[in-house]
């Protein structure tokens, strides 16, 4: 077994290979990370009505979403209680009842054993169907649409585990009053890889966009993104920011307002809704959020494994599948009162940009793919990789909740996601998990609370 306290060096910026590859460290993530911490389930937008269900997975347990007569969402693992055999099939619907395809069993939409078959006759009418209910998930809440479930009955609120996180959330969730959607088929992408390199890629990497990504942002790039460059000649570090430090959630972000839409081929319809909403968004989130994020390239991460991108639009789950793949999910996220025409730009472009057939993704997954198999040779797995760049550079700012620092090319944010990794990966309970919010929001800065889901 390894030490935990040795994979990462947070004063060096240091991860062992390790951790990308060793089965006995991923049993150990399943349990302290993603038995752990709030997931991300799926958008209200997904399940409207009563009966309406998606199926989804929390770490390698498959669950499936339902929506209550009464509204409420409970969740439930996806599984028959008599013999253990998967319960639903689709991957979402309308339901009024789900029955087992093994022997027939069949499940309100509450949870409740209705019918079994044969139930005089072979189990004498002496069953007691309560005790064979479907095993709900303990925690569900959700914030500004999201829904998210949690296994551990002593996790924090989805409030507190939020934290400030949710100032910068707003400007994507509540900029205006409708809220946002998710649109599109899910699009699901097997991927060879160890489920943190995707996430520590978008929450902080801009390093990595004018090499890996040259030719796709030649191919798509109509607009500038904070002075950056294809080819990594130059970057405007003033022109965005790297914030973590918010219970291990972060924020990648430029800051010039209009950027989001820079990897358009034809942005002017995107641009003329920016334009013509801007004073709105100014009134609801204030100026800086309304002036300088709200239309900027956002890349938002919520520890562990939910990231969504406003402007490019996509939002991405990422389901992990050993500890060399995972099953990755994507939509496109829009707000709900975007013309119609410019919705079906934005779906369009994440099928462009990310996606199966995306430009941008395609370039990613072979990176990762093969970060993660070269993690496996017994030598190459002992030697550690670095996320130095710009080490201790980071500060406060007013006003801005976390600990920032300048430009979107930095590799401040991947620091605080594998500090989190450990801090969970160290805590035998909640109670040993650090919480910080750095640099709080003061209390006269609006908060929004979470909805009972
Ligand atoms: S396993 Fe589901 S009814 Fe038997
Ligand atoms: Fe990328």
């Amino acid at each position: 077994m390894h030490n935990v306290d040795e994979l990462i060096d947070q004063a060096t910026g240091a991860q062992r290979r390790v951790i990308y590859a060793d089965p006995a460290i991923y049993e150990q993530e399943l349990e302290r990370i993603f038995g752990r911490c709030w997931l991300f389930l799926a958008h209200e937008s997904q399940i409207p009505k009563p009966g309406d269900f998606f199926r989804t997975y929390m770490g390698e347990d498959e669950v499936v979403v339902v929506r209550q007569d009464d509204r409420s969402i409970e969740v439930f693992l996806n599984t028959c209680t008599h013999r253990g055999n998967r319960l639903t099939r689709a991957d979402r619907g309308n339901a009024r009842a789900f029955s087992c395809n093994y022997h027939g069993w069949a499940f309100g939409i509450d949870g409740s054993l209705a019918t079994v078959p044969l139930e005089r006759e072979v189990y004498f009418n002496e069953i007691d169907k309560d005790q064979f209910r479907l095993v709900p998930v303990d925690n569900v809440a959700s914030y500004r649409g999201l829904i998210f479930g949690c296994f551990d009955k002593d996790a924090p609120s989805l409030e507190d585990y939020l934290g400030d996180m949710r100032w910068y959330l707003d400007t994507a969730l509540d900029a205006m009053p409708e809220g946002t959607e998710l649109i599109g088929a899910t699009q699901k992408v097997v991927l060879h890889t160890n489920w943190k390199l995707p996430v520590e890629n978008v929450c902080g990497d801009g390093y990595h966009l004018g090499w890996s990504h040259a030719g796709a942002m030649k191919a798509t790039q109509s607009g500038d993104l904070s002075g950056f460059t294809v080819g990594n000649t130059g970057v405007d570090l003033e022109g965005g920011m790297s914030v973590a430090g918010l219970n291990g959630n972060s924020v990648l972000a430029s800051l010039d307002g209009v950027s989001g839409y820079a990897f358009y081929p034809e942005p002017a319809l995107a641009l003329k809704y920016l334009t013509e909403n801007r004073a709105k968004v100014v009134a609801r989130l204030g100026k800086f959020r309304g002036e300088k994020l709200w239309g900027s390239q956002l890349n938002l991460t919520i520890f562990p494994s939910l990231q969504f991108l406003p402007g490019l639009n996509w939002f991405r789950v990422y389901h992990p599948k050993g500890p060399g793949q995972i099953e990755m999910w994507t939509w496109a996220i829009v707000e709900k009162n975007m013309p119609d025409e410019l919705k079906q730009q934005i779906l369009d472009n994440v099928l462009l940009t990310f996606g199966p057939a995306g430009l941008f993704d395609n370039d990613d997954g072979d990176n990762l793919a093969s970060c993660t198999s070269q993690s496996r040779g017994w030598r190459t797995r002992q030697m550690p990789v670095y996320t130095n760049m710009a080490l201790g550079r980071s500060g406060q700012r007013a006003g801005l909740p976390g600990d920032i620092a300048s430009g979107i090319v930095s590799e401040h944010n991947q620091r605080y996601f594998y500090r989190r990794w450990q801090e969970h990966m160290q805590a035998k309970d909640w109670s040993e998990v650090p919480q910080y919010n750095l640099n709080p929001l003061e209390a006269k800065d609006e908060q929004r609370t979470v909805q009972a889901a």
